[in-house]
């Protein structure tokens, strides 16, 4: 099935594009302030599978407005990075970037998920030179970002991985132990923040 229709081959090429500004802003960051703004990016198109699917799920129709407008992570990077201050450190800078608006935020890390998920995710509106669902021939794409630490995007791809390897419901007890995890990783976060302070203030 094709749900994103004439408009799939500018997916790809809007994740590039916005990869590319996310590296600008990194190495400016580097020049200027001497610090890695992120260790590294993931960005992946949504299949048209798991679209149709969210979309069936949220009852919407089957079709590009759906897929590109109603829903926002169509087209997705994840920015991660070495410590929390780093994460908001980036958010920053996209809210202050000419390329992008912030339409939406949503703040995993101040309030955790009550399974342990943390993370900052954005939904960016971004100006394109390409055709787009407003019928305009140089339109605007939706880009969700998730920024999150080394910490909390390793427990975000255990806990993904074994969320989907086991279609079991998850005992008590495994939704205890992960949780604890998660509060221990964020302990660390934490911890190696304040590492980093002091290297800094002893130079
Ligand atoms: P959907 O986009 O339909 O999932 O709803 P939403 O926009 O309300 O979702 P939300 O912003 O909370 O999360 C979207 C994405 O964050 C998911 O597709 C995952 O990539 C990630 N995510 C959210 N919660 C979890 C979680 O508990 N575990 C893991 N591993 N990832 C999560
Ligand atoms: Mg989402």
């Amino acid at each position: 099935m094709e749900i994103y229709g004439s408009f799939k081959p500018y997916l790809s090429k809007i994740k590039d594009e916005v990869m590319g500004k996310l590296d600008i802003l990194n190495q400016k960051e580097i020049k200027n302030n001497k610090n890695k703004l992120y260790e590294h990016l993931i960005g992946r198109i949504k299949t048209e599978d798991s679209m149709m699917d969210k979309c069936q799920r949220k009852g919407f129709s089957l079709s590009p407005k759906s897929a590109l407008y109603e829903c926002k992570d169509a087209i997705g990077i994840r920015i991660v990075c070495n410590f929390i201050d780093d994460v908001y450190r980036a958010i920053e800078l996209l809210k202050q970037a000419d390329w992008c608006t912030v339409v939406k935020e949503k703040d995993y890390i101040t309030r955790s998920k009550p399974n342990g998920y943390r993370s900052y995710h954005l939904i960016l509106k971004v100006a394109t030179p390409y055709p787009a669902i407003d019928g305009s021939m140089a339109g605007s794409y939706f880009v969700e970002i998730q920024l999150r630490t080394i910490a909390m995007d390793s427990w975000a791809s255990l806990e993904h991985e074994m969320k989907y390897k086991h279609n079991i419901e998850n005992s008590a007890q495994i939704v205890k132990e992960l949780k604890r995890c998660a509060d221990q990783l964020a302990s660390c976060d934490v911890q190696m923040q304040t590492i980093r302070q002091l290297i800094r203030e002893n130079r």
